[in-house]
């Protein structure tokens, strides 16, 4: 059987059950008076309010706020946190732009530490030995949905006295020690776009444990009219950080099933890193100790002796040509790399260069028997063509393939 091919545009732009979304969407709408929603960005009332409380239920956290973006809540993270001109800020260099773009829009200088070889994360070491005198925070992504080094980051937090902002755009339901990220740091910040667990087309929440950073994020990024409701000094500079009231109705839709797609996923994912570490040169993604990862990007690593040498970017192109699903990727040069900045990064370097591959997984659930043909075809197709570059088909597992596979899913 041939393997499917990359899931379609549906698959990775709309949410699943977009057309049930939709007539609910209408329904809502149809429901609720024009002056009930339509203004609510200027007044953070009607769906602004009631999608802010039902993130900081469903997250156990005292205050949230609805933003454009995901890049956005960075933003305005980062300068409720006092991050202004000539303070430096440590992030990793294994990321996309957001983390970076918000560090530089408020004139303050991204430094970048390396990452942890095994969770991609920021590696709390290096990042201790990048803290100097102009220091003021460190972002902490949850990168592809593996929950970051909390505690380490934490402690270098604590010791020089940083912020720490914790980017969980694309880990909404990632736990570490049995508690959802976001909810660790000084502030967390989620994306509510185009492929993130809950897709609003755009959006974004910052949330907070203390009042002070809630009303200081609040203060920098909403209109005056809800400033004056929570009681601030007007500040009639504030940046537009307001969600669109439509975007605030599609987010809060998206709570039905939420945890049982998250987990479906996270199953999927799972059953595809067992079948995949029985194979050589392509190793799964980790799931570090006490976290709890949610695959927002199911990203492998490209194991080049394996392949006898092969360089990455052919041995992809020799699965894409079988129909595997795989790309070089998602994130190929570090960022210290597009900034022409020096900052020594050799695990970031050597993942981008050699190692990150993704494959994309398919949106069925592990009891599906159609999972399990696509798992099978995907196996088969890698050892057909590990075999044909590197010789010799002995100890595959598609030989033990009957036997392996009937361990459990989870
Ligand atoms: C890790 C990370 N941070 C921040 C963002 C920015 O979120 P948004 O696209 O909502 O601005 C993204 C978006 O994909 C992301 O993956």
């Amino acid at each position: 059987m041939k393997v499917p091919l990359l899931p379609g545009a549906r698959d990775l732009w709309l949410p699943e059950e977009a057309g049930e979304i939709v007539s609910r969407l209408r329904e809502e709408l149809a429901r609720r008076p024009p002056e009930s929603w339509w203004a609510a960005s200027l007044s953070g009332n009607g769906p602004i309010a009631e999608l802010e409380a039902r993130m900081a239920r469903w997250l156990g956290i005292p205050f949230a706020l609805a933003v454009p973006s995901g890049t956005m809540g960075l933003w305005i993270a980062l300068r409720a946190a006092g991050v202004g001109p000539g303070d430096e800020v440590i992030l990793s260099p294994y990321d996309w732009g957001a983390g970076v773009a918000a560090v530089c829009a408020l004139g303050a200088q991204p430094v970048f530490a390396d990452i942890h070889p095994e969770t991609f994360t920021l590696d709390p070491e290096s990042a201790a030995r990048r803290v100097t005198g102009r220091t003021r925070a460190l972002i902490a992504t949850h990168l592809f949905g593996h929950p970051a080094d909390l505690e380490g980051l934490i402690a270098v937090a604590r010791a020089h006295g940083l912020a720490l902002i914790e980017d969980a755009a694309q880990a909404l339901g990632a736990r570490y020690r049995g508690r959802l990220v976001g909810t660790w740091g000084d502030f967390g910040v989620f994306s509510l776009g185009v492929g993130k667990a809950i897709n609003a087309g755009e959006g974004g929440i910052v949330v907070a444990r203390e009042e002070d950073r809630y009303l200081a994020a609040l203060q920098a990024s909403q209109h005056p009219l809800r400033q004056r409701r929570h009681g601030l000094a007007e500040n009639p500079f504030a940046f537009n950080g307001r969600m669109h009231p439509l975007a605030a109705l599609l987010a809060l839709l998206q709570f039905e099933g939420l945890e049982d797609r998250i987990a479906r996923h996270r199953a999927v994912a799972r059953a595809v890193s067992e079948a995949l570490a029985a194979l050589p040169g392509l190793r799964p993604p980790t799931e570090a100790p006490g976290c709890e990862h949610v695959f927002s990007h199911y990203s492998l690593s490209y194991q080049g002796a394996a392949w006898g040498g092969l360089p990455r970017d052919r041995a992809v192109a020799a699965l894409q040509a079988a129909g595997i699903p795989i790309v070089e990727g998602p994130i190929r040069v570090p960022l210290p790399h597009r900034l022409g900045r020096p900052d020594p990064c050799p695990v970031a370097e050597r993942r981008c260069a050699q190692e990150e591959v993704e494959l994309a997984l398919p949106r069925l659930t592990p009891e599906d028997p159609d999972f399990e043909r696509w798992r099978t075809a995907l196996v088969e197709a890698i050892e057909r063509i590990h075999c044909r570059i590197v010789g010799g088909a002995r100890g595959y597992p598609s030989t033990r393939r009957r036997l392996a596979f009937k361990a459990p899913l989870q």
